[in-house]
């Protein structure tokens, strides 16, 4: 798969090793993060991941800054992804098994190095399970298009 990975200042070193990482699974990686540690905002590299996901250009994106959170919030504004939070394996399996998430956030400052990595593998190496979990998938592009839903 091709992964577009995004980071700020507060992850750089990880992503350094993320990067690595996936590449050793057998991916292809764009990285559109810093590479320095320089201090810089987030948010344009939530966004940037988001486009990346959303046009095409990547399969699904890895955003990493100090807590996942805000580049997560960055992301969802995009239309069309599915960013979420994890810092453990189980919903990192579940957000694509129910969620189709299509980008992946965590936090440098939350999840060491090798928690990190089992995320990612399992994130990548799991499936949207489909069935009743589309039609959920669909009330989101709802809420995006301002459609009322049945609730
Ligand atoms: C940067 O200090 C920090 O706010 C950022 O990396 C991230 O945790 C935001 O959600």
């Amino acid at each position: 798969m091709k992964i577009v990975i995004g980071n700020d200042h507060a992850a750089t070193a990880l992503k350094m090793e993320i990067m690595e990482y996936v590449k050793s699974l057998g991916h292809e990686v764009i990285n559109i993060g810093t590479d320095s540690i320089e201090r810089c905002d987030y948010p344009v590299y939530g966004k940037w991941v988001g486009r990346a996901v959303v046009s095409g250009d990547a399969d699904c994106g890895i955003l990493i800054c100090g807590t996942g959170v805000g580049m997560a919030i960055a992301a969802n504004k995009v239309k069309g992804v599915r960013a979420g939070v994890c810092s453990d394996t189980a919903t990192a399996r579940l957000m694509k098994e129910h969620n189709n998430a299509n980008v992946l956030a965590f936090g440098a400052r939350i999840v060491g190095p090798e928690l990190a990595k089992d995320i990612v593998r399992t994130y990548l190496e799991a499936e949207f399970s489909g069935g009743r979990h589309q039609e959920r998938i669909n009330m989101f592009r709802d809420i995006e298009e301002g459609k009322e839903g049945d609730a």
